[in-house]
């Protein structure tokens, strides 16, 4: 089938970018991105590409060349569906708040509900992508879905996981390690296939797209974040070693990783990985196990979870022991509320938990990030909170605690503790020695991501060492 009118359902941190790039490498085809979130299309369609809803580099550029020309964001999500000959779902599959599998599934509503409204108001074939991290054999329910609500019309499931990271997406995107492609195995499945990987040979060289199954294709996103966490939790758990046994992370870090079997990225320590996906995906890999009844199986993964709650809680105990457990009143500043830097995306940032233990304690904390809007950040803290069951007079209480601020220098006043939480370019090259022998009060600083030389201060308190 030749594409002419692609369609995709979610204009989030994944749809919005992916769909930037394939717009501009395929001219001849018009794109055209949904979502049910009129604000945000709103925001997409913005004169001034500094009000975008994600703020990725290298997207606005993108978007100068393609927003209007063939690329469009708009909320009319049949009129899309009915024109597009393919249709990407890239909507979010949280984890299930409630019914079975609560805390553990990913929550398949959005998914099933643009499922069925494809069904409803489709009048042609089309091919279904499925661009959401999805449970493996998802598309066998897609299928059902479309086939019980469909007038006869006919669909084929492709799945085609993303693998790019925030902050980075835009040369993920068109420099990808690989492009997976999971089809059928029949002759609707290649035509399918086909289709999809001719678009991508626009500028993935050929021997990068791989195909598969549609079932491995699933479980191998899953499988690829497990693995990412799983590194990031092994050198998280040998922190709290290094700083028990008077080793460096950073030493053993690079000792480890120049053996070229095990490489070095993602060797980084941490005050605990963040993201809206490493342990939502763990946590359906996990409940995937239990439901095949391989617990040692679900056992082993959900550990990269637990020390990744670990790290963060050790990371909060530091500055209470510091304290010596008496925070009411101290003021303290977080540098970071990112959950990792070239993001404007909080969601389960470390920055959220060690923020709310040290409220919870009494601080005063001021925050300072270059990029998360003031009012994300309150709703974070407040949803937090709410979560831990503190509300009413309390609640307003802490959240009159919190100071955010618009550049570092006004949010290190009068502190008594400095936290680097993200590793933002800006708290590298911040002259911090030159403050610490301005400074007033005798402040300690606590820096979860190695970035300030130790060496320039005894105050200073390096993750893992
Ligand atoms: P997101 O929350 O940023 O965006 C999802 C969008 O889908 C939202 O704007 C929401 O309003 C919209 N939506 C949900 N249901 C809808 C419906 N029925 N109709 C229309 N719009 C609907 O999520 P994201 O970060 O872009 O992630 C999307 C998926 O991609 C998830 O499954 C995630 O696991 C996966 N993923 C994310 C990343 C990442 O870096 N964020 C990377 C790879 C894969
Ligand atoms: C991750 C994966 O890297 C992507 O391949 C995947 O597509 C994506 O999840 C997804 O499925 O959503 P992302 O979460 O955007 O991407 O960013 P990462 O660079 O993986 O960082 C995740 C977290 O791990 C951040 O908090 C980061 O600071 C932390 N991290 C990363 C470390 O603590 N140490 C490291 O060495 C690397």
């Amino acid at each position: 089938m030749r594409i002419q009118e692609i369609c995709c359902i979610g204009a989030g941190f994944v749809g919005g970018p992916t769909m930037a790039v394939i717009a501009h490498e395929c001219p001849e085809i018009r794109v055209t991105v949904v979502d049910s979130d009129i604000e945000k299309i709103k925001a997409w369609n913005s004169l001034d590409l500094n009000n975008l809803p994600v703020y990725e580099p290298g997207l606005k550029e993108i978007l100068k060349k393609t927003r209007n020309k063939n690329l469009f964001f708009n909320s009319d999500i049949d009129s899309a569906i009915i024109k597009a000959q393919m249709i990407f779902l890239a909507v979010n599959t949280p984890t299930k708040k409630d019914g079975k599998g609560k805390g553990y599934a990913a929550d398949l509503t959005n998914i099933v509900k643009c499922s069925k409204r494809i069904a409803k108001v489709s009048k042609e074939s089309k091919i279904i992508v499925e661009k959401s991290t999805l449970p493996v054999r998802t598309a066998e329910k897609i299928k059902q879905v479309l086939k019980s609500n469909s007038t006869g019309v006919t669909f084929e499931v492709l799945s085609n996981p993303e693998f790019l990271a925030e902050g980075t997406a835009i040369e993920d995107l068109y420099k990808s390690d690989r492009v997976l492609i999971g089809s059928d195995n029949t002759k609707n499945g290649m035509n399918a296939l086909n289709s999809l990987t001719s678009i991508y040979e626009k500028w993935i060289p050929k021997n990068k797209i791989l195909k598969t199954s549609v079932w491995s294709a699933e479980l191998s996103k899953l499988a690829s974040n497990a693995m990412l966490a799983q590194r990031i939790s092994s050198i998280n758990s040998l922190s709290a070693l290094c700083e028990k046994s008077g080793a460096s992370i950073e030493e053993v870090s690079k000792a480890i990783g120049m053996d070229k079997r095990i490489g070095n990225d993602f060797l980084k320590s941490s005050p605990g990985f963040g993201g809206s996906c490493f342990q939502k995906d763990i946590l359906n890999l996990v409940y995937l196990c239990r439901n095949y009844d391989l617990h040692e199986v679900a056992n082993y993964w959900e550990e990269v979870v637990k020390i990744n709650d670990y790290q963060k809680n050790r990371f909060s105990n530091k500055v209470i022991e510091y304290f010596d457990n008496k925070l009411i009143a101290k003021r303290i500043a977080i540098m970071g509320w990112s959950f990792k830097k070239n993001t404007n995306d909080s969601r389960e940032s470390a920055s959220i938990y060690i923020c709310r233990d040290l409220l919870i304690k009494g601080a005063i904390i001021n925050i300072y990030d270059p990029m998360v809007p003031p009012k994300r950040i309150i709703s974070d803290i407040k949803n937090i909170l709410l979560l831990n069951n503190i509300k009413g007079h309390l609640l307003k209480e802490l959240i009159s605690n919190i100071f955010i601020f618009k550049n570092i220098g006004d949010s290190l006043k009068l502190t008594e503790a400095i936290l680097i939480l993200t590793e933002w370019d800006e708290f590298k090259s911040y002259n911090w020695k030159k403050f610490i022998q301005n400074s007033t009060t005798n402040v300690h600083i606590f820096d979860s991501r190695n970035i300030i030389d130790k060496s320039i201060a005894q105050n200073i308190y390096s993750i893992g060492s």
